[in-house]
Formats: C-alpha cells, sequence, structure tokens
C-alpha cells in the first residue's frame, strides 16, 4: 500500500495531476494493450509474425525487458548490460514522471518544433506510469524501425555509436528523484520522455544512426592502422586517436541531437532530447537574454566544423545554442562528412561554450558572451573562468606553440585570430604548470 505524503500531494498538486491516475496499468489491461499493439500490421515497420509470439511469452513469464529482438542486429552491452523490472518502480517514481512529463508538456507544446510533438502523439509519452520498456519498445519499432537497450549507467561513446549504428537506442532504468529538473546523469525522464520522440523525425534518427556509422569508419581505420604495430606506445597512440575522433563527432552529436534548434515559420524551436527534457532548458533555451543562439547551415563543411570545435560542459544549462536553417539541412550530416570534420577538427583550435566566433552568424549575443581571445586574457590574469574556458586556452596555446598547419585555419568560415603574443610568451614560461591541469579538467 503506497503511502501518500504532504509532498506527494504538493506536486501533484502544481502539476495538474489526479493521484489516483498515477501508476501502472493492471497486468491483464496492460497484456491486452501490448497484445494489440505487437499484432498491428498498419505501422510502417510490422514486427515479423515469427517475433511475437516470444515477445509476448518473454513478457507473460516475467523477464524483465533486455534489449528489442524486432531486428535482425543486436548489440552486447557488457559490463553495462541491464533490464527493466517494472513492477519494482514506487508510486513516487512514477509520480516523479508524471510530474516531470507534466512539465515537459507545457513548455514542449510551447517551444518544440512541430514533429517533436507528432513523435509524442505517437508513443502516449504524457501517460501518468513510467514507460513499460515492452510496449514501448514495440511501438518505436512499428514506427522508426529504432529499438531500445537498456543500460546501467552512461556508456563509453565508442558503444553508444555502436548501438546507434544498428538503430539500439541505449536507456537507462533509473527515474530521477521527485522534483528535479535538470540532470547531468541521463534517466528514464530524459533518455525517453527527451529522446523517443526525436526518432521519428527522419533527418534527426538519420543523423543518431550517421553517428554510428562514422564510429564504424573510426574503428576500421583504427583496425587497419593496428595491424602488424607491436610497439605498445604507438598502439596506445592509434586506440587515443581513436578516441579522440569518436570526442569530435560526439561534439556535433551534442549540437544537434541533444541541444539542437531549428528555424520553423521563421522562428526558433528546440527539438534536442537534452533540452526538451528540461523544461527549465527548454523556456531558456529559446527565451533567455544567457545564452548564444548561432544559425548554421550543416550543409556546409565549416559549420559542421563550428560544431566539431566547440567544447562544451555538462554540469549547467548550455551557453551557445545551435539553431539548423531547416531540418533538411541536416540530412547533409552524413558518415563521412562528421569522420572529415572531427579530423580536422582534431587540428584546429577549439572554441568555447561562450565565444562569439568571427564569421558567426548570430541570433543572439548572450550576456556570457566571449570573444575568442578572452579565454587567454582570463587564464593569463588568474580571474575566474569556467572549465571548459581554461581547459580549451592550455589546449589551444600548446597548439598555436608546437605548429599547425596554419592554412587549416581557412576551414573555418572566417580564421580566428591568433592568440596575444603576450599570452603565448606566458604560457612558455608556465607550460609545464598549465599542461599538468589538463586531465583534471575533464
Ligand atoms: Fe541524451
Amino acid at each position: 500500500m503506497t503511502e501518500l505524503t504532504s509532498t506527494h500531494q504538493r506536486f501533484a498538486k502544481e502539476n495538474g495531476i489526479e493521484l489516483e491516475n498515477v501508476g501502472p496499468l493492471s497486468t491483464e489491461q496492460f497484456a491486452a494493450e501490448l497484445e494489440r499493439v505487437v499484432n498491428n500490421d498498419d505501422v510502417p515497420y510490422p514486427i515479423e509474425p515469427a517475433k511475437r509470439e516470444p515477445y509476448l511469452t518473454a513478457f507473460h513469464t516475467g523477464v524483465p525487458f533486455s534489449i528489442g529482438e524486432f531486428s535482425d542486429e543486436t548489440v552486447d552491452l557488457k559490463q553495462f548490460t541491464n533490464s527493466q523490472t517494472y513492477s519494482q518502480y514506487s508510486f513516487e517514481e512514477h509520480l516523479s514522471w508524471a510530474c516531470l512529463v507534466a512539465q515537459q508538456q507545457k513548455t514542449k507544446h510551447q517551444f518544440a518544433c512541430r514533429e517533436y510533438l507528432a513523435g509524442e502523439a505517437l508513443f502516449e509519452i504524457g501517460a501518468a506510469m513510467i514507460p513499460n520498456y515492452y510496449l514501448l519498445n514495440a511501438r518505436i519499432f512499428q514506427q522508426t524501425g529504432w529499438q531500445l537497450a537498456t543500460v546501467s549507467e552512461i556508456i563509453p561513446a565508442e558503444l553508444f555509436f555502436t548501438c546507434h549504428s544498428r538503430r539500439f537506442f541505449p536507456v537507462t532504468t533509473f527515474m530521477r528523484p521527485l522534483g528535479t529538473d535538470y540532470l547531468e546523469e541521463p534517466d528514464i525522464g530524459h533518455d525517453v520522455a527527451g529522446h523517443v520522440a526525436t526518432f521519428t523525425i527522419p533527418a534527426v534518427a538519420n543523423v543518431m544512426q550517421h553517428h554510428g556509422k562514422a564510429r564504424d569508419l573510426i574503428y576500421d581505420q583504427r583496425e587497419r592502422a593496428l595491424t602488424g604495430v607491436d610497439d605498445p606506445e604507438e598502439i596506445a597512440a592509434i586506440k587515443a586517436k581513436a578516441d579522440q575522433l569518436l570526442t569530435y563527432a560526439g561534439r556535433i552529436y551534442w549540437f544537434t541531437v541533444e541541444f539542437g534548434l531549428v528555424m520553423q515559420d521563421g522562428e526558433v524551436r528546440d527539438f534536442g532530447a537534452g533540452i526538451l527534457s528540461s523544461p527549465g532548458e527548454t523556456k531558456y533555451s529559446i527565451e533567455d537574454h544567457e545564452s548564444n543562439r548561432i544559425l548554421i547551415d550543416p550543409n556546409l563543411d565549416a559549420d559542421l566544423l563550428r560544431l566539431a570545435n566547440t567544447d562544451y560542459l555538462i554540469s549547467e544549462f548550455q551557453k551557445t545554442y545551435f539553431v539548423s536553417e531547416s531540418f533538411d539541412l541536416l540530412d547533409s550530416i552524413t558518415p563521412q562528412r562528421i569522420l572529415e570534420a572531427s579530423q580536422r577538427a582534431m587540428s584546429l583550435p577549439d572554441f568555447t561554450w561562450r565565444e562569439i566566433v568571427p564569421g558567426d552568424r548570430v541570433l543572439n549575443v548572450g550576456t556570457i558572451a566571449t570573444s575568442v581571445n578572452e579565454k587567454y586574457y582570463r587564464l593569463m590574469a588568474g580571474q575566474e573562468m569556467d572549465q571548459c574556458l581554461r581547459r580549451t586556452a592550455i589546449r589551444n596555446l600548446a597548439m598555436y606553440r608546437d605548429g599547425f598547419d596554419g592554412e587549416l585555419l581557412n576551414q573555418f568560415r572566417v580564421a580566428p585570430p591568433d592568440p596575444p603574443q603576450k599570452s603565448l610568451k606566458w604560457f612558455d614560461a608556465n607550460r609545464d604548470e598549465l599542461t599538468a591541469m589538463l586531465p583534471s579538467l575533464g
């Protein structure tokens, strides 16, 4: 028996939720719905008849949901393998979901793009119970060909993108505490209530899968480079390069799939799951004057490079958002272009998440905006600065000192200015101390 507390009542009231509606359907109701959905042939991706019965049997015999089995693909999640034991969610967790989704709905309906809202309606995300992954996985597969794979925590980028290349989306199984708006660690409120609707937007689903395919290209290169190599240092360097390329590729994913915005009917609208899972950030990303908003055409290599060379932090609301001119243009982000942008970005100076960069098409100059060279001055003067500014300044100063192909700077829309001479001299005098800081700056 659930014990209702005044906190439960307060949250329910604040979010317009009827407490008696919170919580799962009865097993019978649920089983009937699952059976109806699994056997539905009037969908873009009908489930193969031979795969229906085993799925229903697994549900009826109480096997916790772990990974979708409707396609011919699978993925080994190794130590991150997890499963959803649906009966273990408490009333408070269902209520936390219901409250979060109710808050999200208000901001989503105000600021999300049309396609996102249409996707949500398909999956009945708005219900007052945590989604059961058996049902949700079947619905997602039927509409998009994607499936769910449950994971225990944030997984390494390599595995994350491997899932994407096979159209699996890794999802956690825990729900954030009641009343939490933004958290760094993804939960069901992010993975499901934020992401799932985006799979129905073909351009976004393609960007996701193309990141998976870019990972495959990067790892093919890595395997070829490792062939016949015995020297441990050389092996480590080859592996580190592949990891670094994934980091740069991950930035393109971050600024599109997670934190992307799009122009729609002359207005800026959200589609990024990281934004839309946080009601606070949804409003902030469009209405607040604090952050920069920059218009991009992902079809242009210079604009893709702008994303790949922009560093960010995950600990707070974003400081710069990139607004795609249209969804159609996102389709130009192919695996090959992700790879090429990542390769170039590795050899170029980074920008921080606060910078307005020469050549940017600026929709909003945030109150936090800085110039390209401000990070060097702040570092030199020992002024307060966040970790993104600090690590970018140190990384870039080392790069300018060690020399790189200056011609590559022309790959940007406009070549950024060199760091001030005095900051380079100051860096020379303090190099060991500064570069020693880098690992602790993430
Ligand atoms: Fe995410």
